[in-house]
C-alpha cells in the first residue's frame, strides 16, 4: 500500500493495494504529457485570475511555479512519483512542493476529465502536424527519385504478373498520391482535435464564473465543446488519428513489399544502401532489406491500436469513463511507430539505386505489348474483342516458338489478320507502347510531367500550411 496521502482521500478509508494501484496507475505512460498538462494549466489559472475566482497574487504564484516546472522538464530534471496515480496528480503534487498551499486553488473549477481530455487533445493536434510534416518528407524523397530516375521504363503489373510497361517515375508518383490524401486525413483530423473541452468540469460544467473562450484562446484551440458531456467523453479524434495512422501504414507496408520484391535476386531492380540493411549470422552472402520488412510488419500493431480503441468506446456511458484511461498507450505507440516509419523509409529512398537495365529488360519480356497489337488492330476497324484474340493467339506462338511479339514477321503476323503493316512494330516498340498512353493520369511522360507538376503544388499547400499549425 502507498502510504501517500492521495488527493481525492476524503471519503475514503481503506486503501488498494500496492499492486492494484501499479494496475490502475497511467503515470507510468501519461508522464508523456506533462508539457501538454502544465501548458493546460498555466493558460486554467491565467484565467482563475482574471475571471477573479482567485486572487491575481495567486495566479500570479501558480503559473510561476508551472513554469519552473515547465522550464525542470525541458531539462529533464523532474521525477515522477509511480504512487501519485497520473500525470495531472504528479504535476499537482510537484507544484505544492515547489510553491506551497496555494498549489491547492488550481483545480478550481476544473477536474482531472476535462484536464485528461485536454492533454490528449493537445497530444493529437500536434502529432497529426508532425505526422504530416514527415509524410511530406516521405513525398520530397519519392519526387527527388523521380527526377532523377522516373524516366526508366519498368514493367507495371497486376496480379504480380507483368502487365504494360510503365514509367518508374509513374509508379513512385502513385505512392506520392497516397501520402499526399494521408496529409489531407492528419489535416482533418488535427480540424476535430483542435477543439477545446477545458471547462467542461468533471461532466456537467462549473459553478464558477469561468471564461472557456480565454483558455481555448490562449492554447490556440479554434474553439470550444459545445457540450460539457461530449466534452469530456469524446475520443473520436483518437480513433480518426488511429484510423489515418492505420491507412499510412497500410501505404508504407505496401511500399515496403515492392521495396523488398525489386530488392530480390529475381526482379533485381533496386539496390539499398547497406546502412539500410542487415546480413545473415550464417549466410555470409545475404543482405535483407530489413527496415521495409519491419515497418511491413509494424502494420499490425498500428491496426490493432485502432480496434482496441474503438472497443474501448464501445458502450461506454456518459460521461468519463476509466476505460478512456486506455486511449494513451495505443495512440502514443501508433504516432511513434508511424512517425518512426516514415522517418527512417525517407533515408532509405535516399540511397535506393535504381537498375535501370533489369527494369528495361524485364519490360521488353513477357508481351507487355500484347495490349498494343490489340489496340494497334482494333485502331484499323477490328472490333477490340477480335483483336484481343488475335493478339492472343499471336502470344500462344510466341509462347511456344520462344519469341517476343516484336520478333515475329510481317507475314507471320498477316497470317491471322490482313489488318497488320509494317508500322506495326513501332506501335511494338517499348518507348512508343509507354509513350502512347498519353490519357490523363496516364504513363506518357508528358502526363508523367503533368502530375509531377501537380504533385508539386500540393507539396507547396502542405508546406504553408504546415507554418500555420507550427506548435
Ligand atoms: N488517468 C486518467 C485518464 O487517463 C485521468 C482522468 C481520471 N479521472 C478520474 N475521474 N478518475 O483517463
Amino acid at each position: 500500500m502507498s502510504n501517500r496521502k492521495k488527493l481525492w482521500s476524503g471519503r475514503f478509508s481503506e486503501s488498494a493495494s500496492e499492486s492494484l494501484e501499479d494496475f490502475w496507475n497511467s503515470i507510468g505512460f501519461d508522464q508523456r504529457l506533462a508539457a501538454f498538462d502544465i501548458r493546460g494549466s498555466i493558460a486554467h489559472a491565467r484565467m482563475l485570475g482574471a475571471q477573479g475566482i482567485i486572487s491575481a497574487e495567486e495566479s500570479t504564484a501558480l503559473i510561476a511555479g508551472l513554469e519552473g516546472l515547465a522550464a525542470d522538464l525541458a531539462e529533464g530534471k523532474i521525477e515522477f512519483a509511480r504512487g501519485d496515480e497520473d500525470i495531472h496528480m504528479n504535476i499537482e503534487r510537484l507544484l505544492h512542493e515547489r510553491i506551497g498551499p496555494a498549489a491547492g486553488k488550481l483545480h478550481t473549477a476544473r477536474s482531472r476529465n476535462d484536464q485528461v481530455a485536454l492533454d490528449m487533445h493537445m497530444f493529437a493536434r500536434e502529432a497529426c502536424a508532425e505526422t504530416a510534416r514527415l509524410l511530406l518528407g516521405m513525398q520530397k524523397a519519392l519526387l527527388k527519385l523521380a527526377a532523377e530516375q522516373g524516366d526508366a521504363v519498368m514493367p507495371g503489373y497486376t496480379h504480380l504478373q507483368r502487365a504494360q510497361p510503365v514509367l518508374f517515375g509513374h509508379h513512385l508518383l502513385a505512392y506520392v498520391w497516397m501520402f499526399q490524401r494521408d496529409i489531407g486525413r492528419m489535416q482533418d483530423c488535427r480540424k476535430r482535435a483542435n477543439i477545446s473541452p477545458l471547462g467542461a468540469g468533471a461532466l456537467a460544467g462549473t459553478t464558477f464564473p469561468i471564461d472557456r473562450e480565454a483558455t481555448a484562446r490562449e492554447l490556440g484551440f479554434e474553439g470550444i465543446y459545445p457540450n460539457s458531456l461530449d466534452a469530456v467523453s469524446d475520443r473520436d479524434f483518437a480513433v480518426e488519428l488511429l484510423a489515418a495512422n492505420a491507412l499510412v501504414a497500410a501505404h508504407l507496408s505496401r511500399f515496403c513489399e515492392e521495396i523488398i520484391l525489386w530488392m530480390t535476386g529475381e526482379f533485381g531492380f533496386i539496390a539499398l544502401g547497406d546502412s539500410y540493411c542487415t546480413g545473415s549470422s550464417m549466410m555470409p552472402q545475404k543482405k535483407n532489406p530489413d527496415l521495409a520488412e519491419l515497418v511491413r510488419g509494424k502494420t499490425g500493431r498500428i491496426y490493432g491500436a485502432l480496434i482496441a480503441m474503438l472497443t474501448v468506446l464501445k458502450g461506454t456511458p456518459l460521461a468519463y469513463n476509466k476505460d478512456f484511461q486506455e486511449d494513451k498507450e495505443g495512440l502514443f505507440d501508433s504516432v511513434d511507430t508511424v512517425q518512426k516509419s516514415l522517418f527512417h523509409l525517407t533515408g532509405m529512398l535516399a540511397t535506393l539505386r535504381v537498375k535501370r537495365d533489369a527494369m528495361h529488360a524485364a519490360a521488353s519480356k513477357g508481351f507487355l505489348n500484347a495490349t498494343d497489337v490489340a489496340d494497334y488492330l482494333a485502331a484499323r476497324n477490328v472490333p477490340f474483342r477480335a483483336a484481343h484474340e488475335i493478339a492472343g493467339k499471336l502470344v500462344r506462338l510466341c509462347l511456344d516458338a520462344g519469341k517476343e511479339l516484336h520478333e515475329l514477321t510481317l507475314p507471320e503476323l498477316q497470317k491471322f489478320s490482313a489488318a497488320f503493316a509494317d508500322d506495326v512494330y513501332a506501335a511494338m516498340d517499348l518507348n512508343n507502347v509507354v509513350g502512347r498512353r498519353t490519357s490523363a493520369g496516364g504513363t506518357a511522360p508528358a502526363q508523367v510531367a503533368m502530375q509531377t507538376n501537380q504533385a508539386e503544388i500540393a507539396v507547396a499547400e502542405t508546406e504553408s500550411w504546415l507554418k500555420t499549425v507550427a506548435p
